[in-house]
């Protein structure tokens, strides 16, 4: 046995997160795409057995009442609060991050100072996120300024009415500095909205803490709702009387069942819903979250940047110098939860992720050179991050 296998072995038992292992189902891959499709948690399928047999099937319309189905979009997003550094009452679940995103940033920009025209975006950001907000400024006469989060400081003006930002970059790993970029968002008068699908069920986010205004976030990656899962919106309770959704469906309104023609909101984070809830897929979400209890996100935290710092170890000691080069930042305070890999050839890069996954190492890629892996301290030990390195450095070598 190597030193780096004895290493992990031992890393292994001191881990305190290694039993959450069980909890879901896997298999001898080293699983590294959680970043993109959380595992399954083992208990989810008898949970959705029910859901479809009994609270569909016999109960059928009543469950929307005796099942609680009705209630799900709040209920669900207090069982994430927690995990995302946030009060009850502020987070709702449904529809996707792309769709939570317009609801955001038009709701922010109905919130800034009037006179204020600007959106800065995050010139790196996931794609959806930038398309939309141009939309929404074309719909609310802003203009969408791009902006490298390492410049927003500078961008920042009396204009700038919303600042949408990544918390971790997806394509790099790199983790941004929350509440200083959020404190600099409110010095200059602005609103700040944070997508934090790379990071929430990762790292501690701190929404309350750090003051965000709006945020958004998916569910399908750290928090293993399931492919498609819905995401959320965080609207500080302080903005919930003023927020003024763009998508002001019937199931945001104060009495839906009234069916009244004038629309009135309802009051709290059932504001930010729209229409009927996907209540499989919320359900499923919503037992998933179960593998949380007892889990402080604190220590899932220490073991991702264990695991992330160890797999980084692996591959300087294996990988043939120069070969791949990591973008994802060394220094803790910007490191998110998943490590990158530049291939020095990108020609190789899709066949080296293919040659990968063959022997049992699944992560993914993003064009044109970014080997991506994801470390989800949940279900990932030392030996696999050991294993992945060992392996890539073998595909490598050919
Ligand atoms: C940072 C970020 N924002 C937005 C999205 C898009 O989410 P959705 O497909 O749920 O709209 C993703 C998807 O991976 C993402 O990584």
């Amino acid at each position: 046995m190597s030193d780096l296998e004895e290493r992990a072995e031992a890393l292994d038992s001191a881990d305190g997160l290694a039993a959450l292992r069980e909890l879901f189902t896997l298999d001898d891959t080293v699983y590294l795409d959680g970043n993109s499709l959380g595992a399954l948690p083992r208990h989810v399928p008898a949970r959705m057995q029910d859901v479809i047999t009994r609270e569909w099937g016999s109960l059928r319309i009543r469950s929307w009442d005796e099942s609680g189905w009705w209630t799900a979009p709040e209920r669900i997003g207090d069982r994430i609060a927690p995990l995302v550094g946030a009060a009850a009452g502020q987070i709702v679940v449904g529809d996707s991050t792309s769709v939570n995103v317009f609801k955001a940033v038009v709701a922010a920009s109905r919130l800034a100072d009037e006179g204020r025209d600007e959106i800065l975006v995050d010139a790196t950001t996931f794609p959806t996120d930038g398309y939309i907000a141009g939309s929404a400024a074309r719909m609310t006469g802003h203009r969408v300024v791009p902006v490298d989060p390492a410049e927003v400081r500078g961008a920042l003006g009396p204009r700038t009415a919303v600042v949408l930002l990544n918390h971790v970059d997806f394509r790099t790993g790199r983790l941004h500095d929350l509440p200083g970029l959020t404190a600099a968002v409110h010095e200059a008068g602005a609103l700040a909205v944070w997508d934090l699908c790379h990071s929430a069920g990762a790292l501690p986010v701190g929404l309350d803490a750090h003051g965000v205004d709006l945020a958004v976030g998916c569910t399908y990656k750290y928090l293993n709702g399931g492919p498609g899962s819905p995401a959320y919106l965080y609207v500080a309770e302080r903005h919930q009387t003023a927020f003024d959704s763009p998508l002001p469906g019937w199931t945001s309104h104060a009495d839906p069942f009234a069916m009244s023609p004038g629309y009135a909101p309802a009051e709290g984070s059932v504001r930010g819903r729209v229409g009927t809830p996907d209540i499989l897929s919320m359900l499923a979400l919503e037992a998933a979250l179960d593998v949380w209890d007892g889990v402080s996100v604190d220590a899932v935290r220490a073991k991702s940047l264990a695991l992330t710092d160890f797999f980084l170890e692996c591959v300087a000691a294996y990988v043939p110098e120069g070969r791949v080069v990591p973008v994802t930042p060394a220094a803790h305070e910007e490191r998110g939860s998943q490590v990158s890999l530049r291939c020095e050839n990108a020609d190789e890069t899709e066949a080296v992720m293919r040659a990968l996954t063959e022997r049992g190492v699944v992560g993914d890629l993003r064009r044109p050179d970014i080997l991506r892996f994801g470390f989800t301290p949940l279900y990932v030990g030392f030996a696999d991050a050991e294993r992945a390195a060992r392996i890539l450095a073998e595909v490598l070598a050919v």
